[in-house]
Formats: C-alpha cells, structure tokens, sequence
C-alpha cells in the first residue's frame, strides 16, 4: 500500500512564500490587508499578549471562505458557526473522544500502525517514512468517531481514495498559496491557475465519500441508538423538523464531516513524522524517553491514557515538539469584527488578518533559546510537567481547535507506542535530514526514511 504523502511536489506561492520569505523568519505577529488594499501591513514583535488580545478580546473571527463552501464549522462564521461548533463540541464529548472509552479503540490503531511499521520495515531492515503510516490509522480513528465503523482494512478502497484525496487537496492548498481565500473572486479569472478547478472536484469527491456514509445511517435509522456523530445529526435533524427553518441539514452534516477529515487527519500525521526526526537528530532524548516509558509501562502492554501523567518526559517532549513544529503556523485568514488599535496600529473592522502561532513558538524573550530542541524546558527541579500558556498549536481563542483532546490522545499514543517498540535509528550512508520544516499551509517535515529496531522481541498485545 502507498502511504500518504502531503510533501511530494509542493510549490511554493502566495501564502506559502510568505511562510518561507525574510518577513516570516522575521516574525510577523499579524499581517493584515484591508479590503481592496494591493499591501499588508506586518505588524512585527509577537508576543502571546498581542495574539491573545486580538484572538479573545477583539472578537477577531474567520473571513476568507474555502472554495464555494459556506458550511460545516471551518470556513462558516456567525449564528451558524457557534451552532454547528456547539453541536460538535457536545457530541465530541459525549461519544467520549479523548477520554478512556475510546482508549482502546484508539490503541488498536497504535496496533496495527505497530504491526504495519515491523513489516514494512523489515525489522530495522529496510528504509521507512513514519508519518505516511500514521494518516491511515488517523483516518480510521475519525472514520469510527463520524460512522461508528472501521474501515475493513488499509486496502479498503474508500479509506485508498480518501488518503489519495487528502494527499491532492494539500497540494492543491499549498500551490494556490490561500490565494483563493483572501480573493475569492479570482476563480471566475483564472480557475485553473488558482487552483478552484482542482479544489472543487477534491471537494466534490471527498462529499460523495461522506455522504455515501449518510445514506448508510439513513436507511438503518433508529432514534434510540446513537452510535456515532452521523446518528446524533439525524437525530437532531428529525427533531428540528417541525420548525419552519433549520440549520441542520444533511448539507452541513457532510461538511461537518469533511472539515473533521481535514483538520484532524493531516496534523496527527506530520506531528509524528516530526517526532522521528526529532529523536533521530536527538538520540540521548529518545533514549531518556524510552527509560521513562520502559519503568513506567513496561515492554508488555501498550502505553494507554491513564499512563500520560506518569510520564512527564514523553509529555515534554511532545509538548516541545508541537512548539518548535507548530502545524498551524499561521491561522487561517480571520476577519476583524470591530475597530481595533493594537500595537499603535488601527485596524479598521472588516480587515483581514493572518496571526502567526509560530512567533509566539519561537518568541527569544519567552522561551530563551526558542531554536533549540530542549524538553526540559518543560520540566521542573522535582520532575514534574511545567505547563505553559505560550503553547499555542491548538489555536486561541473562540476558534480554538474542537478536536484538540483527540488530537492530544492520538499523538500521546501513536508516539508512546513508537518509542517503546521501536529504536529510531538513521540509514547508515545517509546524511541526517535537515531539521528546517516544508513550509505550507500546514507545516510538515522534509522527506526523509529511518530504520526502525523493534526493541521488543515478542508482538505487543494492546
Ligand atoms: C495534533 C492534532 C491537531 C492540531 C495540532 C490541531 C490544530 C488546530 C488549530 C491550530 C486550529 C485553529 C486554526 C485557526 O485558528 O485558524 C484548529 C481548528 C480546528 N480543528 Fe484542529 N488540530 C488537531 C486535531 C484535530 C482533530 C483530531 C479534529 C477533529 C476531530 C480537529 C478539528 C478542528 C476543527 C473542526 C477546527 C476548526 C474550528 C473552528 O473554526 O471553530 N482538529 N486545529
């Protein structure tokens, strides 16, 4: 099976070079253009108290709508955002994402991810991409949360077209460098070019998929059963029926269920390819890691949940990981709701804004020594987690990511589970990858394989 890549062929435009242009490595806080304006404005010196006052206290909110989508939760705002949102976050909870009840379920992805890795691999044998293997298993974490199933196995030929679609969509995104949103009305002009051709037939295909998923559900409707996120929309759909108008519909259950596709699925993935790079470039923190896991879990069960606040170093070291790779490095284009001044600047309402995460990540004054990899930074004199109100990876304020406890959970598992089974190791002949991140939309690392040394002889069962 080919694994899903998000890095081959990326071009850089728009957006994108903005990312990777002097500018951003001089760190911009904001960059704002007002409607009709050719320039932005860079507001520079970012600090947590600066992205903070205009993601909480100016109500800055999302403008820049995604290709002819205003649906589902990502590119909506308004009455229909905090409804749909609302509805989400409530059904997230009560399904038990992020908490024990979905630990197993979670644990049985690490499994297979675990199992996939020895074999293609080769035991240390041969050359592997990580963070390829990983979207799969994502993929069918979300895949249950939305239909309440796996899918059959990483051959089904519906999990095979979606990772095809996510794997083309990011592409898409990164050459159209977000062009398309903050000038929505360039796809009348040049649809090829902008990328609005190719994003909608992605778009169009990844709805088709979802909503085959619906028509499943619809046919074997149950009101008493609510196994999943498709069971509780109906539900709320059959009792909204008798208003004379709704915003929940089968249009928004679809989109709803794309935006957690692609929210969720691509971040886990290139976290985890982070994390190999990581420990391949910092051996005496995977070492340290390892120790921790083997005299906390041990080498015969799988690392679970209720294992994390026993392993304060595994957390520091994810928790520096997600700073020093920030997916999300920059937010997606936001509006601003009201006349704002902010760092003796006004910003008329209605100007369009990008805040950059990754300039509070690598703020010198913060953080010291922002460009180093150092866990302990995280770590107090007696041992214990050191937490921090400058971590922003996901996201501030009222558009702070939904899915954020998931999240957590699968890139605590996915990466535990790694580290005790495996010893991260370079192929020998190579010269070690470069630790500089692809910038994109979504940031990932550069291509690169490792060899993976099981360190336990017999099969870990979950
Ligand atoms: C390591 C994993 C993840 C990271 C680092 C992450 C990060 C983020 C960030 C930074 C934002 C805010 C973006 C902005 O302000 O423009 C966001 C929003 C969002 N995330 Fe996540 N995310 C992760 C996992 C997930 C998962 C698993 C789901 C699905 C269940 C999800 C669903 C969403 C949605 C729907 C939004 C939009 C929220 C809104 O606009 O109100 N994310 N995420």
């Amino acid at each position: 099976m080919r694994p899903y890549d998000s890095t081959s062929h990326r071009t850089p435009s728009g957006t994108v070079r903005f990312l990777r242009s002097s500018r951003f490595s001089q760190r911009p806080l904001v960059t704002a253009k007002q409607r009709g304006e050719k320039t932005s404005t860079y507001f520079t010196g970012g600090t947590l108290k600066l992205v903070s006052m205009l993601m909480l206290k100016y109500g800055v909110d999302v403008e820049g709508h995604d290709v002819d989508v205003d649906e589902g939760i990502t590119f909506t705002d308004g009455e229909l955002w905090h409804e749909q949102r609302t509805f989400a976050v409530r059904h997230l909870k009560q399904l038990g994402y992020g908490k024990q009840a979905m630990d197993s379920m979670m644990r049985t992805e690490v499994l297979g991810l675990l199992e996939t890795l020895l074999r293609e691999g080769g035991g240390g044998r041969r050359e592997v991409r990580v963070g390829g293997y990983v979207t799969p298993c994502v993929l069918n974490v979300l895949w249950v949360l939305v239909t309440g199933v796996r899918f059959s196995s990483w051959d089904d030929a519906r999990l095979q077209h979606l990772l095809q679609l996510m794997s083309q969509r990011a592409r898409a995104f990164d050459m159209s460098g977000g062009t398309l949103n903050l000038f929505p009305w360039i796809r009348f002009i040049a649809p090829e070019w902008s990328g609005y051709r190719i994003i909608t037939r992605i778009n169009n295909e990844l709805t088709a998929i979802i909503m085959g998923a619906i028509n499943a559900h619809c046919k074997r409707y149950n009101p008493n059963v609510t196994n999943d996120l498709i069971d509780a929309y109906l539900h709320e759909m059959e009792a909204r029926k008798h208003l004379s108008s709704s915003n929940f519909s089968y249009d928004q259950l679809t989109q709803i269920c794309v935006d957690f596709f692609i929210a969720g699925a691509i971040p886990i993935g290139a976290t985890l390819d982070f994390l190999v790079l990581m420990m391949l470039l910092h051996p005496e923190v995977q070492q340290k890691a390892q120790e921790e896991i083997d005299s906390v879990v041990g080498r015969n069960r799988l690392p679970q949940l209720n294992d994390r606040p026993k392993l304060p170093y595994v957390e520091a070291v994810l928790m520096e990981l997600q700073r020093m790779y920030i997916i999300t490095p920059v937010t997606g284009p936001r509006r601003v709701t009201r006349d704002t001044t902010l760092h003796g600047y006004n910003i008329p309402k209605d100007t369009t804004v990008l805040i950059s995460l990754w300039s509070v990540h690598r703020d010198q004054k913060h953080w010291e020594d922002p460009d180093m990899f150092r866990p302990e930074r995280f770590i107090d004199t007696r041992g214990l987690l050191i937490k921090d109100d400058w971590l922003l990876n996901f996201g501030v304020g009222k558009r702070r990511c939904l899915g954020e406890a998931l999240g957590r959970s699968c890139v605590f598992l996915f990466s535990a589970g790694l580290l005790q089974r495996y010893e991260i190791l370079s192929v020998p002949g190579k010269s070690p990858p470069p630790s500089a991140p692809v910038p994109g939309i979504t940031m990932s690392p550069p291509p690169y394989n490792v060899l993976l040394k099981p360190r336990i002889e017999q099969a870990v069962t979950s």
